[in-house]
């Protein structure tokens, strides 16, 4: 097995390949004059298995990276995988209105005639998958995320922002040994919502808020000013993957969170937990 990083995915990518005692590739990144992307692997490559690690941070550049990566090694391999932590446009997985493309569908055709897997951690929605004709392979770092801040908070309440978040609210709590519930919102009248948990009472407690990413911070910001309004102590947010747009980190200070926590899928200010070891178990 080699490891052939992407140009922002190189730390990342050296984890991976330390751990597990094998190569990886130095590759050449430069831009044509016109700003085409240019990509040489530098090293002779000759694996059963190459596998392309790129984070998507900088979505649009890492897709054509890592297509051109598989095509430069593609004849000295059997099989790529590719290792995208943070899947790009997993977010635009329907049509929300008429004349949009389904995205994430359009990528993983092309992704299903490149590579052989595609592993990825904790995408926006697992029916993706359906999309894709070759293996697609997810792990979970909401675990981290629950060891990285069990000791900083104090028999906590675990919170997903939404129904959809419960699911990692719930493995989050498993962690933590302790309660979790999601946050309803009820209209109370025509220019008031209220945002409560839906059966716990977050007074006199701490909370931790959970969720798959956090991009604008509204959501997690507007939960945690209302969670303050009823009485919560210590709020943690914590994110798979911290995309955190514009002032969002600043939006969430405001609202009284007091830490914001993320891991490395997507690399940022707050990307303090490292899921090399998620997508070594997957690559084993
Ligand atoms: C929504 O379903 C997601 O799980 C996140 O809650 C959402 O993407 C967060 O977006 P924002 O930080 O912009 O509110």
């Amino acid at each position: 097995m080699i490891i052939i990083p992407g140009s922002s995915s190189q730390e990342l990518a050296y984890r991976v390949a330390n751990k597990l005692s094998v190569d990886m590739a130095r590759v050449e990144f430069k831009r044509f004059p016109d700003n085409e992307i240019y990509v040489r692997v530098l090293n002779e490559i000759n694996d059963d298995l190459a596998v392309i690690i790129s984070t998507q941070r900088d979505q649009n550049n890492s897709i054509i990276e890592s297509i051109l990566l598989a095509d430069a090694i593609r004849e000295n391999v059997k099989e790529i995988y590719l290792v995208a932590p943070y899947l790009a446009y997993a977010r635009q997985d329907k049509r929300f209105n008429p004349g949009e493309p389904i995205s994430i569908k359009a990528l993983a055709e092309i992704y299903s005639n490149i590579f052989d897997k595609v592993i990825t951690i904790n995408p926006h929605e697992e029916h993706i998958r359906e999309f894709f004709k070759i293996p697609f392979v997810v792990g979970d770092a909401v675990p981290k995320l629950a060891e990285y801040v069990k000791d900083k908070l104090d028999n906590p309440i675990v919170l997903g922002p939404d129904q959809g978040a419960l699911r990692f609210a719930k493995v989050a709590a498993e962690v933590l040994e302790t309660e979790y519930d999601y946050l309803e919102k009820t209209r109370i009248s025509p220019t008031e919502i209220k945002i409560a948990p839906k059966t716990l009472d977050v007074n006199g407690r701490d909370v931790l808020i959970v969720d798959d990413i956090i991009s604008t911070g509204g959501t997690v910001a507007t939960a945690a000013k209302m969670l303050k309004e009823q009485g919560a102590k210590d709020i943690i947010a914590a994110c798979v993957h911290p995309v955190l747009i514009g002032d969002a980190l600043n939006k969430l200070y405001y609202s009284g969170v007091k830490e914001v926590v993320g891991t490395n899928t997507f690399v940022s200010e707050v990307s303090k937990v490292d899921i090399s070891d998620v997508i070594i178990d997957l690559l084993r």
